[in-house]
């Protein structure tokens, strides 16, 4: 056992992760130091299989950086009406082209402490990844989620998948039960079986008013565990996606966590927070009238105090709570780069796993990361603001799906419930199917009409933990305007879901 005795929640660790020894082999047996043993003070290193760096051959990396989300398509053409005013008209936020403008350079050997330069980030090493980029993790939850508690800390891993791959490795024996929303980011429920354990759905309300998990079943459940789930083990996580569900869009607000924390603490489980999409904060859908509008630019403050809903590690005081981070939504998921947060001893737990398995993410894509979060963004505050530019594109790209949606005759007749997100990429539309409908064969057929219409959406039931389970409340497809690449295509899109739709009930429900 390494670090934190004073732990409350070892009986929480797996048996699997607890019992992995990290061995290294170029340490010496400290006991075994003779009395007047005085190391070298310049010690040449013929022990470690760490190549020279002048082997390395690349010498620099320039990159050229894009200013606002498009920019670069606009130079090629595409047109987006959303942003062809930007630059010239935001005044609220210093965000000018001229000032920012600028590549970034990484070096081979460089003198900033604060940068990672290609003598470092192409070499071996550590499990948790750089210090430089951990740190930048760290002050970014300090001043967006400050834990309830100080011995917490960060490792990086290659992703969110990566990381919850971990978290679950870190606490999960065979038999143990994870409590999952019903409708999920399915690759966690393959992760939960890795492990030998078995993902049990919790209820959701899938409507407009709704913030997700429905907490009276959740309780019931709890409370009735042995009868209603007989021979199973006692939940030991939820795994929750709280803000911009993935499919549903729901989103819980921190007085919601709170009741779901006293919970866990009742019931002694760990809450896994599995959150690529918080920071993507959206208002109420408003009519949108062809320009992302001034009014979404806020200051890295009020977003700060106003918009983004606290996570699950702002009311943990024991170390309950694991978070997962990625920069996949917000960077590039092609970096595989992200980062847990939680307990010392379980973070702990959770680099021996990656000593064994994954070792560290790509140097190369760390030492990119880290150039640009500082000599593009200048830290933390200058990354929130990027994330500000995105959220006024995301804010104009939902209103303008949402319209299209709003305008139609299958909403005025009232066939369809449109759930308006409050953070994240994923509208779902509800269908309001004659009660008694076979929902599967309906889904089934609907998926045929949407291809035939020209357009992708994914069936909530598909990201269903158990099927059977959730049909009744599995009537609703995700929709994301995301990957689209101009107005035109969100307009687009939306109208043939529209007409797909349209159709598919004018038909009576058949293709
Ligand atoms: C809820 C959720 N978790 C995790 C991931 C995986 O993220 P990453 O690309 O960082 O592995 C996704 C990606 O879609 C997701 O929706």
């Amino acid at each position: 056992m390494t670090t934190g005795d004073e732990y409350q929640l070892e009986h929480l660790i797996s048996k699997r992760a607890d019992a992995r020894e990290k061995i290294h082999f170029t340490t010496v047996d400290l006991t075994k130091q003779p009395k007047d043993f005085k190391p070298h003070d310049k010690p040449l290193h013929l022990s470690w299989g760490t190549p020279n760096d002048g082997f390395f051959p690349v010498n620099s990396i320039s990159v050229e950086i894009q200013d606002s989300p498009f920019e670069s398509s606009l130079n090629f053409h595409h047109t987006n009406n959303s942003l062809e005013q930007l630059p010239k008209d935001l005044k609220k936020l210093d965000l000018s082209l001229e000032k920012d403008k600028k590549s970034v350079n990484i070096v081979k050997r460089g003198e900033d402490k604060s940068l990672i330069d290609i003598r470092q980030g192409f070499q071996y090493s550590m499990h948790s990844g750089m210090d430089q980029l951990n740190q930048f993790c760290k002050d970014f939850i300090e001043r967006v989620h400050k834990p309830g508690y100080n011995e917490w800390t960060t490792t990086l891993s290659t992703g969110a998948g990566d990381g919850i791959l971990k978290t679950m490795d870190a606490i999960l024996n065979p038999g143990d039960v994870v409590l999952m929303e019903e409708f999920t980011f399915v690759p966690s429920l393959m992760m939960i079986r890795e492990c030998g354990a078995t993902g049990v759905p919790i209820k959701l309300s899938v409507n407009s008013h709704s913030e997700g998990i429905d907490l009276d079943y959740l309780t019931n459940l709890l409370e009735n565990w042995e009868t209603l789930k007989p021979g199973m083990n006692k939940p030991k996580a939820l795994y929750t996606i709280p803000t911009g569900q993935n499919p549903t869009g729901l989103t819980q607000s921190v007085e919601f966590r709170k009741k779901v924390y006293a919970l866990a603490e009742k019931y002694d489980f760990i809450i896994i927070e599995d959150d690529p999409y918080g920071y993507l904060t959206l208002p109420p859908f408003k009519k949108p009238d062809g320009v992302v509008k001034l009014d979404e630019f806020i200051t890295v403050e009020e977003y700060l105090k106003d918009h983004v809903t606290p996570s699950y590690l702002t009311i943990d005081t024991k170390g309950r709570v694991l978070r997962i981070e990625t920069f996949s939504k917000l960077f590039a998921p092609g970096l595989r780069i992200g980062f847990i947060v939680g307990h010392k001893r379980l973070i702990d737990v959770i680099l021996r796993y990656a000593a064994v398995v994954t070792k560290f993410p790509s140097g190369v894509a760390q030492t990119l990361l880290q150039n640009v979060l500082y000599q593009k963004f200048g830290g933390v505050d200058g990354w929130i603001e990027w994330i500000l530019k995105m959220r006024a594109v995301y804010i104009h790209k939902r209103n303008l799906l949402i319209n299209e949606l709003v305008k139609s005759t299958i909403y005025e007749k009232g066939l369809i419930d449109i759930i308006d997100p409050k953070a994240g990429m994923f509208i779902s539309v509800v269908l309001k199917f004659p009660e008694g409908t076979d929902v599967q064969e309906k889904i089934d057929l609907l998926n045929f009409k949407f291809a035939s219409f020209g357009v992708g959406v994914v069936p909530g039931l598909n990201m269903a933990v158990d099927k059977k389970f959730s049909i009744e409340r599995g009537s609703f497809f995700r929709l994301t305007f995301a990957p689209l690449n101009n107005d035109e295509e969100v307009v687009e899109a939306s109208k043939r879901f529209v007409d797909a739709v349209e159709d598919f009930f004018a038909k009576g429900l058949e293709y």
